[in-house]
């Protein structure tokens, strides 16, 4: 069980696994999951005019700019339901998000706990997004030979038709690897200084990744596990 207010950052290359992480780790700790991935692909959904400014750049793999994501991100920090533990999954991506971040933490009396690393190879990358399919309607991620559904290209829980994502074409892909390697150095040395960088390999099944960071937890006394309580 996390402490009221506990918060953890998933910072990775496109495909790591954070959202498949993200997933796993609210079940099993009770934890909130901010994804700005999510957020966003749910304004251009709803067409407002968020959403129509961020799927310019989302659709050639560029970043949205640091001002519309770190409002969306405080606003949904400030809702009653993140006052637990929270996992902010592809949020901060920029060192000027992490120091907005840091910053709105602080007036709030609160700060991070940790930021799990998940490094991982571009080829681990490569082959998870371009066999990624997402459920529209619950979200939920799959990949047609390392996760795949019970029933091919069908949502195990809503039986609806799976679809691969805009931004998971080879072009795209591409490009957001090289965005994701200039925009994180600095953000890595920026956690690193502030001790609060733990490196977990990205390239491990999600089984075994989730058992290493539930190891990881334990160890630092982070987190414990509900089921064990
Ligand atoms: P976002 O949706 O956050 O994409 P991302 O960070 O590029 O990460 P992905 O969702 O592609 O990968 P993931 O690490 O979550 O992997 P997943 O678990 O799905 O952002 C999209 C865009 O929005 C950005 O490009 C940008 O334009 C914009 N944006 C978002 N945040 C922003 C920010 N803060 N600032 C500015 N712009 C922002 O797994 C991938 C696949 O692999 C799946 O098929 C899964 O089933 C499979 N898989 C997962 N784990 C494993 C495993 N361990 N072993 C085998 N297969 C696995």
């Amino acid at each position: 069980m996390a402490r009221d207010g506990f918060k953890m950052v998933l910072l990775g290359p496109p495909g790591a696994g954070k959202g498949t992480q993200a997933a796993m780790l609210t079940k099993a700790y009770n934890l909130l999951h901010v994804s700005t991935g999510d957020m966003l692909r749910a304004a251009i959904k709803d067409g407002s005019d968020v959403g129509k400014e961020a799927q310019n750049y989302m659709n050639k793999g560029e970043l949205v700019p640091d001002s519309i994501v770190t409002q969306a991100v405080i606003e949904r920090l400030g809702k009653p339901d993140a006052s637990g533990g929270v996992i902010l999954d592809g949020y901060p991506r920029t060192r000027a998000q992490a120091e907005s971040l840091d910053e709105s933490l602080k007036n709030n009396n609160n700060a991070l706990d940790v930021v799990l690393y998940f490094k991982t190879s571009d080829e681990t990358a490569i082959q998870r997004l371009s066999g990624r399919r997402v459920c529209t309607e619950c979200g939920k991620n799959y990949h047609v030979s390392n996760i795949p559904p019970q029933k091919e290209g069908i949502c195990d829980t809503c039986q609806i038709d799976l679809i691969q994502r805009d931004d998971d074409q080879p072009e795209t892909v591409k490009n957001r690897l090289v965005v994701y390697k200039n925009s994180t150095k600095d953000l890595i040395s920026y956690y690193k200084e502030k001790s609060l960088l733990r490196e977990v390999d990205g390239n491990l099944s999600a089984e075994e990744l989730f058992s290493n960071i539930g190891a990881l937890f334990n160890a630092e006394g982070l987190i414990s596990d509900d089921s064990k309580e």
